[in-house]
């Protein structure tokens, strides 16, 4: 067997926990989905999250430890308005040091909170963000050099809304919480005794980590109340790892109307939506019949059938096209479900057509071409995942590294980039800006994914067009990279200047 073979037999086989919460075991009635606390930040002085050490019960008699914003597991969901600062203050009750980046926001390098920007044990960093983008649904993580996995897996990440009060209101649910509802979508794996367990070697890397539970904003497969109207739902993808395919049991149709970094000019109707981790969709969703529902997924394999390694079908593209874990039989699980509270008005009962305020992005012909290719096959990495060390991983045959400035962009000028994956498929990421994707494998992007982003699924080879307007300096630069935490982790990330 050629070496790749066997490499992609691995890949394939990797023993992943089966979820237990699949859609047919679930009988017991959830818990309410918590909605995390609303912190609106202006520029006015008192906005505070500090990353903190908790303790709470996911289930019956257990307590768990975690990690939070100012709260056990996760952190308030920060909204903040176009054409004004966002004034903050991250603080830091840990023993080990954190960072605080604004996954998706346009702000210069210094205030991105990468892994160059570390708040040490008892610091705290305080930063007027000034806040110049589209609407949208974002996040904010830690960003530690190789502990990026480990500390979003324990609860340190949260929401983040951008509201743009110059644009046109596009005539979607907004009420907070009643009918504009933050799903942020987690996988872990708990032990016996409720503990969260995490492991970041070997095997669990080369995958991605993933777990057997699946949780909504900290939640086990809650329940929603919604009023009988449009509910907009802002799903965040926030696993390590996981791929999800969102749909709802009944098979009902809702419509897509945004996209990681903004909405579409168009609400576009659909039944399922596909996110890689840190993908955002917001899509719209008609409860109007009064009837419940419960939103499901099914896994995405990660391993690419025919590419690289398998050359081909055959048995073993009979394997990869098998899944891993979960999806082993390709049955859905279930993520949340929606029950009609006849005690709240619906708002909205009629989607527009066009989306008032939709961002139009207005990147120009590319003055330069990059490609960025990420690696599974550095060394002996693969070799050395089997015999329990940890394999680097990287970009263009290189690790990461802290002190070395892989590209130096400039300020506003567009550039095509060409991403390709190695094996599996990655979600690629860039800080610091919102690209568009122009082509997958390729072929042009269908319409939904047309809209701004910031990742892009790499199952292949991807081309995004790119541009940005804020700098970053040697001593704060911007990354890509994988956001599976554990390839992010082990090196598959590179930084840049923008001057
Ligand atoms: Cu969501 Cu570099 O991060
Ligand atoms: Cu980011
Ligand atoms: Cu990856």
């Amino acid at each position: 067997m050629q070496r790749r073979s066997f490499l992609g037999s691995m890949i394939a086989g990797l023993a992943v926990p089966a979820l237990i919460g699949r859609a047919s075991a679930q009988s017991a009635p959830g818990q309410p989905l918590p909605i995390p606390a609303l912190m609106d930040v202006g520029d006015e002085a008192g906005n505070r999250i500090d990353a903190i050490v908790g303790r709470r019960s996911f289930f019956e008699g257990a307590e768990t430890r975690v990690l939070g914003w100012s709260q056990d597991y996760l952190g308030p969901t920060l909204r903040m308005q176009r054409g004004r600062g966002a004034r903050i203050i991250a603080g830091n009750r840990l023993e080990q040091g954190i960072t605080a980046h604004w996954h998706g926001l346009h702000v210069p390098g210094w205030q991105d909170g990468g892994p160059h920007s570390v708040i040490a044990p008892g610091r705290h960093l305080e930063q007027t963000l000034e806040i110049d983008q589209p609407a949208g649904t974002y996040w904010y993580h830690s960003h530690v050099h190789g502990r990026t996995g480990e500390q979003v897996y324990h609860g340190l990440a949260g929401l983040l809304i951008i509201e743009d009060p110059e644009a046109p209101e596009p005539g979607l649910p907004l009420d907070y919480g009643i009918d504009d509802i933050p799903l942020i979508v987690q996988d872990r794996w708990f032990s016996r005794a409720g503990e969260l367990r995490y492991d970041d070697d070997g095997m669990a890397l080369m995958q991605g980590f993933r777990g057997d539970r699946i949780l909504v904003n900290g939640a086990l497969s809650p329940v929603a109340r919604v009023p009988a109207g449009l509910v907009r739902l802002r799903l965040l993808n926030g696993s390590n790892s996981r791929v999800y395919r969102f749909r709802f049991e009944d098979g009902r149709a809702f419509h897509q109307v945004a996209t990681d970094a903004g909405l579409l000019p168009a609400p576009l109707r659909r039944s399922e939506v596909q996110l890689a981790p840190a993908e955002r969709a917001e899509i719209v969703v008609d409860f109007a019949s009064g009837r419940p529902a419960r939103l499901v997924s099914v896994d995405v394999p990660v391993a690419m059938m025919g590419r690289g390694m398998m050359g081909g079908g055959g048995m073993m593209g009979g394997m990869m096209g098998g899944g891993s874990g979960a999806s082993e039989d390709g049955a859905a699980f279930e993520v949340a479900r929606f029950e009609i509270d006849e005690g709240l008005t619906p708002k909205a009962m009629a989607l527009p057509t066009t989306l008032a305020g939709a961002p139009r992005p207005n990147l120009e012909e590319p003055v330069r071409r990059r490609s960025f290719r990420l690696n599974m096959m550095m060394g002996m990495g693969m070799m050395g995942a089997m015999f329990g060390g940890k394999p680097e991983l990287g970009i263009n045959g290189k690790t990461y590294q802290m002190d070395r400035i892989d590209q130096q962009l400039r300020l506003g000028e567009t550039e095509l980039w060409e991403i390709s994956a190695d094996m599996m498929a990655h979600p690629f990421h860039v800080h610091g800006t919102s690209f568009q994707v122009v082509s997958r494998n390729g072929r042009a992007v269908s319409y939904a994914e047309s809209g701004l982003k910031d990742v892009v699924w790499v199952d292949g080879t991807a081309e995004i067009l790119i541009r940005f307007d804020r700098p970053a300096r040697s001593d704060a630069p911007y990354m890509y990279h994988c956001h599976i935490l554990e390839h992010e982790d082990a090196g598959m990330m590179g930084q840049f200047t923008v001057s």
